[in-house]
């Protein structure tokens, strides 16, 4: 497994005009091809600060940030975002949707078209194509959104809290269908959740950080059966002592900051 995200040594300091605000002290961060990583941490401890920097939207104070940029394709994309809010347009048709991105990166040809509407298909909305995003249920537009992100098909996809607008049993069925759709299409996945039982759910390697400044605390790696779902890990007793344990790690972070 080669290595596709790999941060060094990141330090990120907000500057304001009257004032600094350390984010990030000294993270160091790899994501291996087709791995699920996942980051977990109090509020405001830096975890999209962190997928801002894996994206080269924001620039870190110091430290290197490297990803591999080599798709197979040049044509291809290199990162896609999923965030809480599934952003469709409300006056476009799920299928316009789904070809919106490809529309805004001039990249709507016919095989591109053939390859996102397939996906659309593969992956339950097929029924829906026609419809418009106010017609569709929270759970089913965010699926609309990966759809969308995956036609640019990029290497990695970067999850913001994509299911925490969701209500809970919606947000555990869509676990299980991204988490399909990610290792079908063989995609490397960057979580950033809340929810530590979702973070074990799905991940190869959980991330939990310090409050802010956000330091690494813990790295947790799992070695679930490759063949559960994310419904049935939340159900072992594996899960559930890796749940005390990373929540105890957060727990103390709140005290020790209070
Ligand atoms: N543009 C900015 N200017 C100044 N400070 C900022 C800026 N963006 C974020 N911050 C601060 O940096 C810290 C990290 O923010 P970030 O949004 O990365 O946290 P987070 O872990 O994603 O939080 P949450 O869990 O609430 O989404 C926060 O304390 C935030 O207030
Ligand atoms: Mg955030």
């Amino acid at each position: 497994m080669n290595e596709l995200v790999n941060l060094k040594n990141i330090t990120l300091i907000y500057q304001s005009l009257d004032s600094e605000t350390l984010a990030l002290d000294n993270i160091n961060l790899d994501v291996k091809n087709e791995e699920f990583v996942s980051i977990v941490g109090p509020s405001g401890c830096g975890k999209t600060t962190i997928l801002s920097i894996i994206t080269g939207l924001i620039k870190p104070t110091s430290g290197e940030v490297e990803v591999a940029d080599k798709s197979p394709n040049p044509k291809d994309g290199v990162i896609g975002y999923m965030f809480q809010r599934d952003n469709l347009l409300p006056w476009r048709t799920i299928e316009k949707n789904i070809l919106f991105g490809l529309e805004l990166n001039k990249k709507l040809d016919k095989n591109r078209k053939n390859y996102a509407l397939e996906l659309a298909k593969k992956y339950g909305l097929k029924d829906f194509l026609k419809k418009h995003p106010a017609e569709l249920s929270g759970g089913m537009r965010q699926r609309v959104a990966l759809i969308r992100t995956l036609a640019l098909k990029p290497r990695l996809l970067l999850l913001d809290e994509p299911f925490s607008a969701l209500d809970y049993q919606t947000r555990l069925e869509l676990c299980d269908d991204i988490y399909d759709i990610i290792k079908k299409e063989h995609k490397t996945a960057v979580l950033v959740t809340h929810d530590i039982q979702e973070a074990i759910s799905m991940s190869d390697k959980i991330y939990v950080l310090t409050a802010r400044p956000g330091r690494i605390k813990a790295i947790h790696k799992l070695d679930f059966d490759a063949n559960l779902t994310p419904f049935e890990r939340r159900k072992t007793d594996k899960a559930k002592q890796l749940f005390d344990v990373i929540w105890q790690e957060i727990q103390n972070e709140k005290q020790d900051k209070i």
